[in-house]
């Protein structure tokens, strides 16, 4: 699959939240990250305004759920019309009911790894979901650095992946940019998450391109 660009607005301007999301019309999706100050130390937003969101972008919204009890929460945002909803198999309860639930509701179903979480025991879910994502950074808050040592489970992910049929997206989350998106793309990625990369850019829409054209070049 082309390389697929995903900003995450935690590094946006959140008075401005609708403009912010308009200044990256080249985005393949929007990344909104759902905090609960439970599962990580922070606290961001939740349904309302991602339902005000949906309103007002045409661009995909892709919500990355980082809270507590994902089996009760998570399915009311595929409902709601996000295009893609990930939540963490270190907080759900029954993750393959979960995944079919958002299925079902007519989201892409993502399941995400912290980075000391391994991938290999949940090869047989695969089938299961649309995406895979392998955080980079330990979720919680934007603007950390890349852990390069997640890079190695890239690699073995992708090739897990390969095996099961090759259609589950990979996507990174965490430290994303000029420099680290060729490194992730290289070792089997094709979804990424870049918060402060985007949004720190004097251009953020140029730097959207400019990313793609990073990982197009990295993955060929
Ligand atoms: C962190 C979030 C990320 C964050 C990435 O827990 O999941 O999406 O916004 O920000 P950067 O790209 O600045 O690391
Ligand atoms: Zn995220």
């Amino acid at each position: 699959m082309a390389p697929q660009i995903s900003p995450s607005i935690l590094s946006s301007d959140f008075a401005a939240l609708g403009a912010e999301c308009d200044s990256v019309p080249s985005a393949d999706w929007l990344h909104v990250d759902v905090m609960d100050n439970h599962f990580v130390p922070n606290l961001t937003l939740g349904l309302p305004v991602v339902e005000s969101l949906l309103r007002h972008v045409s661009t995909p919204i892709d919500c990355h759920l980082m809270i507590e009890d994902p089996d009760r929460w998570a399915p009311a945002y595929a409902e709601a019309g996000a295009g893609s909803v990930t939540f963490h198999v270190e907080a759900a309860h029954a993750p393959i009911r979960l995944a079919r639930e958002i299925r079902n509701q007519g989201a892409r179903a993502g399941m995400a790894l912290k980075p000391a979480t391994p991938v290999e025991p949940y090869a047989d879910m695969l089938p299961e979901l649309d995406m895979l994502l392998v955080m980079t950074v330990e979720p919680g808050f934007g603007g950390q650095k890349f852990l390069d040592i997640v890079v190695p489970k890239i690699r073995r992910a992708r090739e897990l992946i390969a095996g099961s049929g090759g259609e589950v997206w990979l996507q990174v989350d965490g430290g994303v940019d000029v420099r680290t998106i060729g490194i992730c793309a290289e070792a089997g990625a094709d979804v990424f998450v870049a918060g402060s990369a985007v949004f720190g850019a004097a251009d953020p829409d140029r730097m959207v391109r400019e990313l793609r054209g990073i990982a197009e070049e990295a993955s060929a």
